[in-house]
């Protein structure tokens, strides 16, 4: 049995440790206690976390924030130190580990199964977004340097198009020009933060139900888990992420594009529940940018599918071959869908943020 809790300050002494959860990148163990208290021990996957101390840093920095303004223990992650005080431990085959408390009397959903389950998530990351407004955002590491820098996403299509790699880009003349159409528009929210017309936010950057605890009695949000993603950026691009994958209608890979849409009741009940949270913290700019954010993250990543077809399918797993360019045209033809709705999706945001 896995013993790395002891080289924690946890209190009493660890009675099991079995696999936890259902997370795909970190491994998780669930180690029980003769104190009765029960912790979450976590291998940190460093092949896709490489900055481990920025990481750490970054998720204490963010958890000591939300807890010295929110005594309840389980309204946010606290982290276990290591006995010499530091916030991971790194094993002889230097494996990263990490302690956090267990948040009790909590469940998690591993998949959005009605409306409210969708309406909770987004309640979950608009509270996160609210309780982080005053938090000074660029202290944080980048731990992902231009993680949803759009425009130099597209430097990295034109890259992939240069190249051509895979030998591939004659048959996506079309795809490519849908993306080369929206390019400049791509990097209309980077510039605007550069500008200073857009804050600099806390954002989380994997806003999925099961990054969410729920209160397993009142199934309402607890807090937000898996902050390992947790970085500056912008407010549309949390609530854009969220839209791209939680408002389809469809699968990421759906080959029928007929049953892709981006649902606009979906889009108004994430709406509601992400701007009843935070609505208030957000600026005026900020909150008519939420379309964009949502077409923004759906373009940049069919433009990384699209990327990652050309260059082979080097980055994205694949089950067949061209899975990539399957998952290229969902993402485009959300784009396009949002393009139709645009005005109905500003329409919405106006209304439910009431200015
Ligand atoms: N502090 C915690 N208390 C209770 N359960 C937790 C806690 N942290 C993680 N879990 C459980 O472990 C699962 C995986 O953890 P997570 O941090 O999301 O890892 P991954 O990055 O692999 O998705 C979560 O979905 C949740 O069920
Ligand atoms: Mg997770």
């Amino acid at each position: 049995m896995n013993q790395y809790s002891e080289q924690f300050r946890i209190q009493g002494k660890q009675l099991s440790c079995e696999r936890y959860g259902n997370g795909h990148i970190n491994e998780t163990y669930l180690v029980k206690t003769t104190s009765g208290l029960d912790y979450i021990l976590q291998k940190i996957n460093t092949n896709v976390f490489q900055n481990v101390e920025g990481l750490m840093a970054n998720i204490v920095a963010v958890t000591e924030y939300l807890a010295a303004r929110d005594g309840d223990p389980r309204h946010t992650l606290h982290v276990v130190p290591t006995l010499d005080g530091k916030s991971f431990f790194r094993d002889p085959e230097g494996g990263c580990w990490r302690v956090y408390d267990f948040v009790t009397d909590s469940i998690c959903l591993e998949k959005v199964e009605s409306e409210e389950d969708f309406v909770q998530s987004a309640i979950a990351f608009g509270q996160f977004q609210r309780q982080l407004a005053e938090f000074p955002a660029a202290t944080l590491t980048e731990t992902i340097p231009h993680f949803h820098d759009t425009a130099d996403r597209v430097r990295q299509l034109r890259d992939a198009i240069a190249a051509d790699k895979a030998g591939r880009l004659q048959e996506v003349q079309s795809e490519i020009a849908f993306a080369l159409d929206r390019a400049e528009e791509a990097g209309c929210m980077v510039r605007m933060l550069a500008e200073g017309k857009l804050p600099l936010r806390v954002t989380h950057n994997d806003t999925k139900l099961n990054n969410v605890m729920l209160d397993a009695a009142t199934r309402k949000p607890l807090c937000v888990i898996d902050l390992d993603t947790v970085m500056p950026g912008l407010a549309a691009n949390d609530f854009g992420d969220s839209i791209r994958f939680g408002a389809s209608t469809a699968a990421e890979d759906e080959k029928d594009l007929d049953k892709v849409e981006m649902s606009l009741p979906l889009f108004e009940a994430y709406a509601r529940g992400f701007l009843g949270a935070c609505g208030e913290s957000l600026t005026d700019e900020e909150i008519r940018t939420l379309p964009m954010g949502a077409k923004l993250m759906t373009y940049e990543c069919g433009i990384r599918f699209l990327a990652d077809y050309l260059n082979g399918d080097t980055y994205f797993r694949t089950h067949y071959p061209e899975q990539n360019l399957d998952r290229c045209h969902t993402q485009f033809k959300l784009v396009a869908d949002m393009e139709k709705k645009w005005d109905a999706m500003a329409a919405v945001i106006a209304k439910v943020a009431g200015r």
